[in-house]
């Protein structure tokens, strides 16, 4: 794998560790509980996002009426920002009932990574947010996407990955939660998947974000059920970050939360 243009220091290739989700299981079921928490507190303010927005428009095709596929779309956040910010038509493709029940956007359907219902050649672009390691099987999934993507079209990962998530503040309150993110695929393991459908990885790029005004907000309004590392903690573990989040938030509640994560972009 080579990555044109990423420096080599924000390079860290982890082959060989726990990706696959066991027996093809889901990490975590996202019934109405886990929605209605994700809904409540993993909606971000768009006005957040203006480096999200800059990294995306360097990869997408951001001509109007340009046809995008966001897979495992939530709530559609992202769909309904890339239609606000570039006029982009994008279909979004998410198998939860809970979440399109609480998306409030219209072109939505439901349906799996690994079978899209979707025509072949038929997208411009294809935009996967903190997704990829809820999929079991990720060949499979980049083989849909090559059969439905046109020649040459990107697919924009954003993730956190194992031994790159030192720029996500929630792990410095729970410290415990990196052995989760430690079973997620790495970057070199989604390329590995990714290449054995023909795509090629051309970007990798740490994008920061505002994820909460304030640490006493992010304090406040911290839901378990809406983050999936914290869904896999013990409830020790848990209950030790919260007391350490807390501390924090007593101490600087006015701090803004800034977080970074990645963006993989494979063509
Ligand atoms: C953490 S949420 C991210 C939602 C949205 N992409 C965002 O960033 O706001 C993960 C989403 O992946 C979806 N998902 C899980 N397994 C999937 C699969 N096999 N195919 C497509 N989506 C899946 C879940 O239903 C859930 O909505």
């Amino acid at each position: 794998m080579s990555l044109p243009g990423v420096a080599v220091g924000l390079l860290t290739l982890t082959g060989g560790r726990g990706a696959a989700l066991a027996g093809g299981m889901a990490r975590i079921a996202y019934d109405d509980r886990s929605a209605a928490a994700f809904a409540a507190t993993r909606h971000l303010a768009t006005d957040g996002l203006t480096s999200w927005r800059a990294a995306v428009a360097r990869h997408l095709p951001t001509t109007a009426g340009a046809r995008v596929l966001d897979l495992g779309a939530g709530t559609a956040t992202w769909a309904a920002a890339f239609r606000a910010w570039y006029g982009l038509d994008v279909v979004a493709v998410e198998p939860s009932a809970a979440m399109r029940a609480r998306a409030g956007y219209e072109a939505m359907v439901g349906g799996d990574a690994a079978a899209l219902p979707l025509a072949a050649a038929s997208l411009d672009g294809a935009w996967l947010s903190t997704v990829i390691h809820h999929l079991p099987d990720l060949p499979a999934v980049a083989a849909e996407l090559r059969r439905t993507l046109r020649a040459g079209a990107p697919v924009l990962i954003r993730s956190v990955f194992p031994g790159r998530a030192g720029g996500i503040s929630l792990f410095r309150w729970f410290p415990e939660a990196l052995r989760v993110v430690a079973s997620y695929p790495s970057v070199a393991e989604v390329c590995a998947a990714f290449e054995s459908a023909g795509f090629a990885p051309v970007a990798l790029e740490p994008v920061p974000q505002v994820s909460a005004p304030s640490l006493r907000t992010a304090a406040d309004g911290l839901r378990r059920s809406a983050h999936t590392p914290l869904l896999l903690l013990d409830d020790a573990d848990y209950a030790r970050g919260v007391r350490r989040m807390r501390g924090a938030a007593a101490r600087t509640p006015d701090v803004p939360v800034v977080d970074t994560m990645d963006l993989l972009v494979l063509r």
